[in-house]
């Protein structure tokens, strides 16, 4: 079994949000996780649209709040609002491939071709903050520029602590096998990331030289996962109480009627793999309020739980 600094929950955008973290942190209380990715110009502007801009993080422990964007200031601003908030750590984005954020924002994987602003953008963060910061990033823009270990030297330089890496370019986007290089002297701690479903990837992951694993998707409708690999907790018996629990949370946080329309991917994800899900997913799709919806999943797994 592996060790709390060892294994590390990705941030992923529309799923790690505090609900879906509070979840995790029954399997894996004090696994370190991070936000969703967060614009600093949303957060710095407070738009009230985006929840996630008042979240406090004080009570959540062990988290790394996800910033992006491409503007020095607002970064350096977003990063102190976060250390504010109770954030245990500072992530920079530079990894996210979408085009609205790496070549339309010049954010996210863009600091991957651009590392004079990417210094520019580490340097001002690290001096923002009292808290430590890290970078997550790829192998490099594509194959022909395969950079990722001057990036990690440049973020050393800075002061950034410890970096994630995936072992994809930008231009594979997520798909490909994930293949991480071996690491000999790197200047910082190095979490490797892509494709880690079990203990023996996380296994691999560190004899390739690595300090810890990073799990993403393994994670979706499987929030057990990093217990599992920590040895903290087991897979449920019943999973339809997991996912009402989760259901639950998400009413707290973004309220009925948003709640059951963002939980349907969720319910998709649980389901995954189980006799009669596609018929399951049909009807969860069709449910408008929070009762109908904890109904379908508890006939679904055969349970009684209430919200
Ligand atoms: C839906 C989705 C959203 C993601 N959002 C983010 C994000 O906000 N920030 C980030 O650095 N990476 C993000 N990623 C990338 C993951 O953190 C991770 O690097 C990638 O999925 C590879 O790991 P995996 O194979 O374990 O999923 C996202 C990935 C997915 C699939």
């Amino acid at each position: 079994m592996f060790a709390n600094n060892q294994i590390f929950g990705a941030p992923m955008a529309g799923i790690t949000d505090q609900p879906f973290r509070r979840i995790i942190r029954m399997f894996a209380p004090n696994v370190p996780l991070y936000t969703e990715m967060i614009s600093c110009h949303s957060l710095v502007a407070a738009h009230k649209n985006c929840l996630r801009n008042f979240d406090r993080y004080d009570a959540e422990g062990n988290i790394g709040a996800q910033i992006f964007g491409a503007d020095v200031n607002l970064m350096a601003d977003a990063a102190r609002i976060l250390q504010d908030a109770g954030a245990a750590w500072i992530d920079i984005n530079m990894g996210c491939p979408v085009p609205k954020v790496a070549t339309r924002s010049g954010a996210g994987a863009n600091m991957m071709r651009d590392h004079v602003l990417a210094e520019k953008i580490m340097r001002a963060v690290v001096r923002a903050v009292q808290i430590p910061v890290s970078i997550k990033t790829r192998l490099g823009w594509d194959d022909a520029h395969r950079d990722w270990a001057e990036l990690i030297q440049i973020a050393a330089d800075c002061g950034v602590r410890f970096a994630a890496l995936h072992g994809r370019t930008r231009a594979q986007l997520y798909t490909g096998a994930s293949v991480l290089p071996a690491l000999k002297d790197s200047p910082i701690p190095i979490i490797g990331n892509g494709d880690i479903k079990t203990a023996c990837d996380v296994q691999n992951v560190l004899n390739l030289g690595y300090c810890g694993a990073m799990v993403g998707r393994a994670m979706l409708g499987r929030p057990w996962i990093l217990g599992q690999l920590l040895g903290t907790a087991h897979a449920p018996q019943n999973i339809g109480q997991v996912a009402v629990r989760h259901l639950g949370y998400m009413v707290d946080y973004y309220g009925e009627r948003n709640a059951v329309t963002m939980f349907r991917k969720h319910a998709a994800w649980y389901s995954s793999g189980a006799p009669a899900s596609n018929e399951f997913r049909i009807r969860v799709n069709q449910t408008r309020n929070v009762r109908d919806l904890c109904n379908e999943i508890c006939e679904f797994w055969g349970c009684e739980v209430e919200i």
